[in-house]
């Protein structure tokens, strides 16, 4: 049974004279691990800006866990971490357990200590990304792929139900991936979180996500075409080309 958290009806948004989404229809299901993928300027982040009610649409319409967006209350279901948040200044006196600690008063509304309850989730959260052992460490210090867990953490601790992630992987050396990559599996899989990660990376994306939404500026409705998939087919590396569209096809 596919029980549908977010729908796009729809969804056109312009930037003013520039259109940057037209006519989105799609339907991220509970469990579901999606790539969202497309070049640059595609309206990925747009689309994610929509979901997140930070960007009204020009027309159409958006439906969170069955909801019309508008009545739509329990945002803190809803992780995201967004675009470039590896940057961080090295000397900017925080640290891992207090950026993550954010997440927790996002959740708990502004004005409210933290209690018992909200040190030992933040404690867990820890945990589960491996970060325990440097929660006292500042951010800055730690490597790329470090830092994007903190903010996985911080988006973790409001007790999300779906996580969103936007080019998480920018910045991070290839072993780190891997790494992560393998991270986010056993969220989807073993703490049974929804996840859409979005990225302009086609080939790695498609060897771990279950189902890919190719977008640019509408979502292609029969699934993405070669050209659409693989803009290194310029590049000449015909037979890893066939091995990706193979793969993604065969996940359709
Ligand atoms: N704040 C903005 N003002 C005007 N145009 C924007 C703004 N943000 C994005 N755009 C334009 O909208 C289009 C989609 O951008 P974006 O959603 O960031 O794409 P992606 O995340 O796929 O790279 C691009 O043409 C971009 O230049
Ligand atoms: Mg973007």
């Amino acid at each position: 049974m596919h029980e549908p958290i977010v729908e796009f009806q729809n969804v056109s948004f312009s930037y003013g004279s520039r259109v940057a989404l037209q006519h989105v229809n799609a339907v991220i299901n509970k469990g579901d691990y999606i790539g969202l993928i497309g070049p640059n300027g595609a309206g990925k982040t747009t689309l994610i800006r929509v979901l997140l009610g930070l960007l009204k649409p020009s027309s159409g319409n958006v439906r969170l866990y069955g909801k019309n967006i508008k009545e739509f209350k329990d945002w803190h279901k809803i992780g995201y971490v967004q675009q470039k948040a590896t940057t961080f200044d090295a000397t900017f006196p925080v640290t891992v357990e207090e950026v993550v600690a954010m997440g927790r008063f996002a959740f708990a509304g502004v004005g409210r200590p933290l209690d018992h309850h909200d040190r030992h989730r933040i404690g867990d959260v820890l945990k589960m990304v491996g970060l325990d052992k440097v929660a006292d460490r500042r951010v800055g210090e730690l490597s790329g792929g470090q830092q994007q867990k903190v903010f996985i953490a911080r988006a973790l601790a409001s007790d999300p139900d779906l996580l969103i992630l936007d080019e998480p992987t920018t910045g991070v050396d290839v072993r780190s991936q891997h790494e992560f990559y393998h991270f986010l599996h056993d969220l989807n899989v073993h703490h049974r979180l929804t996840l859409v990660l979005i990225s302009h990376d086609t080939d790695v994306v498609s060897t771990h996500v279950s189902r890919l939404l190719c977008i640019n500026k509408t979502i292609m409705d029969h699934g993405c075409s070669i050209e659409f998939l693989l803009p290194s087919h310029k590049h000449n590396d015909v037979k890893k080309n066939e091995q990706i569209f193979k793969r993604v096809r065969h996940k359709h």
